[in-house]
C-alpha cells in the first residue's frame, strides 16, 4: 500500500491508473477506522480493481461548537488497518494542501442540507459536499462508496454528483446492524447498558414501518407517528425527528405514491448520545 499526502501526486497517480485502464474505487473517511469503514473497503474491492482510501479530518464540516482539534487521529493504527484490508493507495493530505492560502470556493448543496441533520449542524453539509467533490477530482475515481447509515449525506452527495455532472458512480453500502437490530455506530459505546437495551426501539420502529408498508399501507405520516410512539415508549428517549422523506430530495412525505422511493429517517437521543437510523422503502405499483 502506498501512502500519498500530496493532492497533485495523488491526481497524477490516478491519471496513470486510468491510462492503464484500471477501474478506481474510493472510500472516503476521516480516519479512526472501524469495521464499518472496512466493510466499505470490501464493497469497493468487489466493484473496482484499485481501491483508494482517503483519510482527512475535514475542518470545513465541523461547527464552532464541535471539537475539530480533539477529533481522534490514530494514523499509524489506521494505516495498518487499511494495509491489512488490502487498500492499494492511502491518500492522507495535510490540511494546508487541501485548503491552501487563497482557497475560496465551496459547494452549497441547497435546502436539502438545511433540514434534519443540517439543523443540528449548520454548514456541515456544505463542508462535506466541498471536500467530497475535491476528493473525487483528486482521486479520479470511477466509483465511490458511502455508508447508507448517513442517509442524508449520501442523498446530498448523489445530488451534488448529478447536478455537477460528476462522472463517478455513487454506491451505497448497507447499514450493518448488531444482532438485536441496533445500527452499528462508534457512538454505541457511549450508551449505558440500560440505554443500549432501550435504543433497540429505533429498530422496532423500523420493523413496524416495514410490516405496515408490507401489508399495503401507504399512509406514511400515520406510520411514522406510530413509530414515534414506539421510540418514545423507551424510557429516557428524546427524539429529534422521526418521519418519512422522499429518498431523493429529503422532503418530508405524508403518503406514498407507486414507483417512488422513500426513507424513514430518525435521530433519537439517549442521555448525551445521539443515534441516527433509517430505512428505505420502495413503493411498488
Ligand atoms: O462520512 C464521513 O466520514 C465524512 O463526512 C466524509 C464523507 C469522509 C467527508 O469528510
Amino acid at each position: 500500500m502506498q501512502i500519498i499526502t500530496d493532492p497533485a501526486e495523488m491526481q497524477a497517480i490516478a491519471e496513470r491508473l486510468r491510462l492503464q485502464r484500471q477501474f478506481i474505487g474510493v472510500v472516503m473517511t476521516m480516519g479512526a477506522l472501524h469495521e464499518g469503514h472496512l466493510s466499505l473497503v470490501r464493497l469497493a474491492q468487489r466493484r473496482a480493481g484499485i481501491v483508494i482510501m482517503t483519510i482527512f479530518v475535514n475542518p470545513m464540516q465541523f461547527g464552532p461548537e464541535e471539537d475539530y482539534e480533539r477529533y481522534p487521529r490514530p494514523f499509524e493504527q489506521d494505516a495498518a488497518l487499511a494495509r491489512s484490508a488490502g487498500v492499494d493507495y492511502l491518500f492522507a493530505p495535510e490540511q494546508g494542501l487541501m485548503y491552501p492560502e487563497g482557497f475560496r470556493c465551496t459547494v452549497d448543496p441547497g435546502p436539502m442540507a438545511e433540514r434534519f441533520e443540517g439543523t443540528v449542524r449548520p454548514g456541515h453539509f456544505r463542508g462535506v459536499a466541498t471536500v467530497v467533490l475535491k476528493l473525487l477530482n483528486i482521486t479520479k475515481a470511477h466509483l465511490a462508496v458511502f455508508g447508507e447509515k448517513d442517509a442524508q449525506q449520501l442523498a446530498i452527495i448523489r445530488r451534488v454528483a448529478a447536478d455537477m455532472n460528476v462522472d463517478t458512480k455513487i454506491e451505497a453500502a448497507p447499514i450493518s446492524r448488531e444482532p438485536d437490530g441496533l445500527a452499528a455506530s462508534s457512538r454505541n459505546i457511549y450508551l449505558s447498558p440500560e440505554e443500549r437495551e432501550r435504543a433497540t426501539a429505533l429498530h422496532r420502529a423500523i420493523r413496524h414501518a416495514e410490516q405496515e408498508t408490507g401489508r399495503g399501507r401507504r399512509d406514511l405520516a400515520a406510520i411514522a407517528k406510530e413509530g414515534l410512539a414506539i421510540v418514545t415508549s423507551a424510557p429516557g428517549s428524546k427524539p429529534d425527528y422521526l418521519c418519512f422523506v422522499d429518498d431523493g430530495t429529503f422532503d418530508p412525505v405524508d403518503t406514498a405514491l407507486p414507483g417512488r422511493s422513500y426513507r424513514l429517517v430518525m435521530a433519537v437521543r439517549f442521555g448525551t448520545t445521539r443515534l441516527i437510523d433509517n430505512w428505505r422503502f420502495d413503493c411498488g405499483e
